[in-house]
């Protein structure tokens, strides 16, 4: 898991705040109880008395009445503390600057992220799954879909929780200041595979992030190996190109990620595998073994075949 105390941008430092109010106004109420209740265990009589002693007098009424009065006013206080320090978050979140957004759509799918980069000129739009990219200090507003059930978008270190529901569209910003890798594994519980859906963002400098969307956007390069294009051709026409899609070849399925730049990936399966050849021909040849309940049925092929088909996955940079 992540240390999701650790804000590494300005609406996940400005939750995390929000949150330390809250556990430390919650953590002196919870003390002063037990306190209080220690006092009253203490003062109690050891034994019951064979006769209830009715014994008060005004002062003694009039000085209960007190404590209740003041625990109330201090509770009612301690309430609008929260509600302020909640709605004042609320504010700063909505004043951060989402001018020069980078806008990417996510899709949750049982189970994996499909990610959709937009950009004014539509050529220029690309896909790719489960490993987002994103510049430093840029904002990025999300179109949050999702295609099943409801999942939820969680990257703790960068925003709150947003849930994806079906058919209910929503949005969601955020802002990563500090470069580095961030996990985000799904937040609300979706199948057999909840845990096997993980969504990795990656956030570096504008340059090298544009380096990465323009080798994002690029189709995939024809192969010259003989290995290799048997590797190709086994993918374009077998069972792989009914679900997957490669940019510049015949596989255009829809069903499953886009795997037009797969090798640029660090893992596979949605963050179950590292990415390298010796668990893509494990998931390839038994995806149910690695990941059960997955929507990828079993490729049976002879080892070369297999070989050859991961080969070309490889190749896929
Ligand atoms: Cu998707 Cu849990």
């Amino acid at each position: 898991m992540p240390d999701v105390l650790h804000g590494a941008g300005p609406h996940a430092s400005e939750i995390i705040a929000l949150w330390r109010v809250a556990l430390l106004i919650c953590g002196v109420v919870f003390v002063a109880v037990l306190i209080a209740l220690a006092a009253a265990l203490w003062r109690a009589p050891a034994e019951p008395r064979a006769v209830p002693a009715i014994d008060e007098s005004p002062a003694l009424r009039q000085r209960g009445w007190r404590i209740v009065a003041a625990s109330t006013a201090a509770s009612l206080l301690l309430l609008f503390v929260l509600i302020a320090a909640s709605v004042w978050t609320d504010r700063v979140l909505a004043r951060v600057d989402l001018h020069g957004a980078q806008h990417i759509e996510v899709t949750a799918h049982q189970w994996w992220w499909e990610l959709r980069y937009d950009d004014e000129d539509v050529a220029r739009t690309f896909s790719t799954a489960n490993e987002l990219h994103v510049p430093v200090g840029r904002p990025v507003v999300f179109t949050l879909r999702a295609d099943d059930v409801i999942h939820s978008l969680w990257l703790p270190n960068l925003a709150g929780k947003k849930d994806l529901v079906p058919g209910r569209p929503t949005t969601h910003v955020l802002r990563a200041d500090v470069a580095g890798e961030y996990r985000g594994p799904c937040a609300e519980f979706c199948g057999a595979q909840h845990a096997g859906m993980v969504l990795t963002l990656i956030a570096e400098p504008q340059q090298q992030y544009d380096a990465w969307a323009d080798a994002q956007r690029a189709a995939a390069s024809s192969v010259g190996a003989p290995q290799l294009s048997r590797g190709r051709d086994l993918f374009e026409h077998g069972s792989c190109a009914l679900c997957h899609t490669i940019a510049g070849t015949e596989a255009a399925g829809k069903m499953a990620p886009d795997l037009t730049h797969v090798a640029s990936r660090r893992t596979i399966a949605a963050g179950v595998l590292p990415n390298t050849p010796q668990t893509l021909a494990a998931w390839v040849s038994d995806p149910q073994r690695v990941k059960p309940g997955s929507n990828m049925p079993p490729v049976a092929l002879p080892p070369d075949d297999l070989q050859a088909l991961v080969a070309y996955l490889g190749t896929l940079r």
